[in-house]
């Protein structure tokens, strides 16, 4: 194929996708996550294809999206671009995506992981939303998604503080359907796509459709999302944001002038 950071191949009735870009640990590039969507849109068109599942490797599923790309944009870029609204693709797939977890899932990796229909986790992966330390909050679902899944208080435990959490955590808390040894994850995971992809596709894509018809509270997921979007976008207004990816990619700490 055509793609420089994923690996596309089918398996049956399942297209699985590959995370490849093992040197940035699958950060999520734009260029990354355009190819994703195309991917992702290759097989939603494919009627041969019933499900699909993500992965990555053993030691990052995604360590979040490229605070290199991310570190020297002004809020006036981010917004009028309306920089990585691209993401929002992967929620208009009419068939179940399941993530297949292994190490890091952190920011927008643990975004992307919860914007999967299932999740099936490695015991060693790792979950995050630590875009506080960075001097910006998550902006692909991740206050909205977490909140509607484990409840205000440990939502925002893990998105004021930044602090990682376990597969075991993430299992108990409903983010995760199924802890696995490392080496059963993507298998586990292949085969439960593949019992889906056997079952009728426009009832398989009904049930989700009325799942996620269930997940919203006071706002609709969507409002909830653009609303996140357009708050990550304005912390690129900030000084911090600046320090925040400048000190991760120097490997020292943030100096914040919370300015
Ligand atoms: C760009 C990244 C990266 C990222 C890792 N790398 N994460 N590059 N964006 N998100 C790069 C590192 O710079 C390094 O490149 C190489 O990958 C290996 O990473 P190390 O840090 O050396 O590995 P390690 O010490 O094992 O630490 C792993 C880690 C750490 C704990 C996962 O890399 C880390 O904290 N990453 C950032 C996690 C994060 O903050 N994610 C949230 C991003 S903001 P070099 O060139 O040095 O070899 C976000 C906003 C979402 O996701 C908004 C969505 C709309």
């Amino acid at each position: 194929s055509s793609y420089k950071n994923i690996l596309i191949e089918s398996n049956g009735k399942v297209g699985l996708i590959t995370l490849n870009r093992p040197k940035a640990l699958n950060a999520l590039s734009s260029e990354l996550f355009h190819e994703i969507n195309d991917a992702l849109e290759k097989y939603q068109n494919d009627p041969e294809i019933g499900a699909i599942v993500i992965t990555g490797s053993d030691r990052a599923f995604a360590a979040g999206a490229d605070i290199k790309e991310m570190q020297d944009k002004t809020f006036a870029e981010v917004y009028k671009s309306n920089f990585l609204g691209h993401w929002g693709k992967i929620n208009e797939i009419r068939k179940p995506i399941i993530a297949a977890v292994n190490g890091f899932a952190l920011g927008g990796g643990c975004e992307l992981a919860m914007s999967c229909d299932i999740v099936y986790a490695g015991v060693k992966a790792t979950f995050g939303q630590p875009e506080i330390k960075l001097g910006v909050i998550p902006g692909a679902g991740g206050t909205q998604r977490l909140t509607r899944a484990i409840g205000k208080s440990k939502a925002m435990e893990i998105v004021l503080s930044g602090r990682n959490f376990t597969a075991e955590e993430a299992e108990r808390w409903g983010i995760v359907s199924k802890v696995l040894p490392v080496d059963k994850v993507l298998e586990e995971a292949i085969n439960l796509a593949q019992q889906i992809a056997s079952l009728s596709q426009p009832v398989v894509q009904a049930g989700k459709e009325s799942v996620n018809n269930g997940t919203s509270f006071e706002l609709s997921l969507k409002e909830g999302c653009h609303f996140e979007r357009r708050l990550f976008q304005g912390t690129f207004a900030l000084r911090d944001q600046k320090e925040g990816m400048k000190a991760f990619i120097e490997k020292r700490e943030p100096k914040w002038t919370n300015e």
